[in-house]
């Protein structure tokens, strides 16, 4: 079995490092080029991944952003929850765009199905949380996450049985009737038949994932893992329970994918140059004033999956730093310079102050964090335009004070900064930084 040195990342994992939506999808499109395949490990069609290419917009939710690289192969790992009928979508919207699937796309078989009853537990459960509502994306996530831990879930293997997926069709709905009134509307016969339909339809792309992607390691392939949600978001790490239900960290790539930890080279974290939330739950540097809403429309923060207004907020190193800490990133790179360019001031929260005291670790209890009062520092903004420059010497000097700020309130280097959301217009990366000597296919020229 090879084992890649820790000098190069050759086997590389991108996670969000903060509650989603930094712009993963872009940077995960960006680097595809360096690496054979894509796979995506946990989540489902709650993620929302941008790509723009020379103008033209693509939002994967389930299928990795390397899709857009006709070459490369994708993964949909063991980790993931799909919905039969979003990939099919998903699929189909690809190849009316030019987009082929077909014999590059590959879905574990041990990944867990969502089913229409998944969706309506979910909006039960949410209804009965009134104002405390998580704010999911209503896709069904949580409860299939539920089905699955609960040992009764449908694993698309098992989907692809017709005996098997109406045994478990009507067993779910056996016991889930007394809990959720609502499926009682539901005809069986039409699920199953619907089902399986949608089965047969994708039979061709399902795989025993794992063997493929640990052979492929063995053979000198090297693989992008793309982390979907972010840490914050994590149901171990993050906000809890105001977050998703799988492990958006680092972590999750290895028991989401079955290629084990000692083959994976590195971590890059990703985050914006300030904040965003979407959903519940608290949100310690959150601008609920004029402010918060000029970056929304500066940044056009809202939901790439559900178009809800993002919650916008300044820059939180407590947060990032604690991203860096569980998911041991080697490099951030920070996204969405540009939205900050009109602002004549910044501020950046270097810690939380809870009852007088400066909090030493981030706090696992909700109401503690939500009483938790930021420490800002305040830094001159740089006022004029960063969009589009993709040499790091070329911007202005305040821009790069701010990233400097953050490296050395982080604690970690800055591989990249993005300043667009277009794949060409966008990145830069910095020569002498850890990815770049990291990666050494990818230099200033050849992003
Ligand atoms: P993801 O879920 O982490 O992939 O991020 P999303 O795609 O949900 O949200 C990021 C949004 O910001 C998308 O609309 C991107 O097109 C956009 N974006 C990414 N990077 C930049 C950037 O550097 N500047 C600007 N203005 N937009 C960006
Ligand atoms: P990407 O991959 C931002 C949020 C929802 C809600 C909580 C739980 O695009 O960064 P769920 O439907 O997962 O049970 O919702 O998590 N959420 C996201 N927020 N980006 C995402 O994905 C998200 N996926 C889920 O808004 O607060
Ligand atoms: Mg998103």
């Amino acid at each position: 079995m090879n084992r890649s040195p820790r000098n190069t990342l050759s086997n590389l994992i991108v996670v969000g490092a903060q509650w989603g939506d930094e712009g993963k999808g872009k940077i995960v499109d960006l680097l595809t080029d360096h690496f054979d395949i894509v796979a995506r490990y946990q989540g489902g069609h709650n993620a929302g991944h941008t790509v723009i290419i020379e103008g033209k917009k693509y939002v994967l939710h389930l299928i990795p952003s390397g899709i857009l690289h006709p070459k490369k192969l994708c993964i949909i790992g063991n980790g993931v929850v799909i919905d039969p009928l979003a990939l099919k979508n998903e699929i189909d919207g690809l190849e009316s765009a030019g987009v082929s699937c077909h014999g590059r796309l590959f879905i574990s078989n041990r990944s867990h199905v969502i089913l229409e009853y998944h969706r309506l537990a979910e909006k039960q459960d949410e209804d009965s949380r009134g104002e405390e509502r998580i704010g999911t994306t209503n896709r069904g996530i949580g409860p299939t996450y539920e089905d699955k831990m609960g040992r009764r879930g449908l694993r698309f293997c098992d989907f692809l049985d017709p005996q098997i997926l109406r045994q478990n069709i009507e067993a779910c709905i056996r016991t889930k009737q007394g809990l959720l009134p609502a499926i009682k509307g539901i005809s069986v016969d039409k699920l199953f038949a619907d089902a399986q339909k949608l089965a047969e339809e994708l039979s061709e792309y399902v795989a025993d994932t794992a063997v493929l992607l640990n052979e492929s390691i063995d053979k000198g392939k090297n693989v992008l893992f793309e982390g979907a949600q972010g840490t914050l978001l994590d149901i171990d790490h993050g906000t809890y329970p105001y977050v998703t239900a799988s492990n958006a960290t680092a972590g999750g790539a290895s028991t989401g994918t079955g290629v084990g930890p000692t083959r994976i080279d590195g971590v890059l974290g990703i985050s914006k140059a300030y904040t965003t939330r979407v959903g519940g739950g608290p949100f310690p540097t959150e601008l609920l004033d004029e402010l918060g809403e000029r970056i929304r429309q500066e940044g056009q923060e809202f939901g790439s999956s559900t178009g809800r207004p993002r919650r916008c907020g300044w820059f939180d190193v407590a947060v990032v730093r604690y991203a860096k800490m569980i998911n041991c990133l080697d490099s951030l790179v920070i996204t969405k310079m540009d939205v900050l360019d009109s602002l004549s001031e910044i501020k950046i929260c270097t810690g939380y102050r809870y009852k007088g005291s400066l909090m030493k670790s981030f706090p696992p209890e909700i109401g503690v964090l939500a009483e938790c009062r930021p420490e800002y520092v305040a830094v001159k903004g740089w006022n004029s335009r960063t969009a589009g420059i993709r040499e790091y010497e070329k911007l202005p000097q305040l821009a790069k004070d701010y990233i400097s700020r953050i490296a050395d309130l982080v604690g970690m280097e800055i591989s990249l900064v993005s300043t667009g959301p277009d794949r060409c217009e966008t990145a830069i990366v910095s020569q002498d930084l850890r990815l770049s000597r990291l990666i050494p296919s990818i230099t200033q020229g050849n992003i």
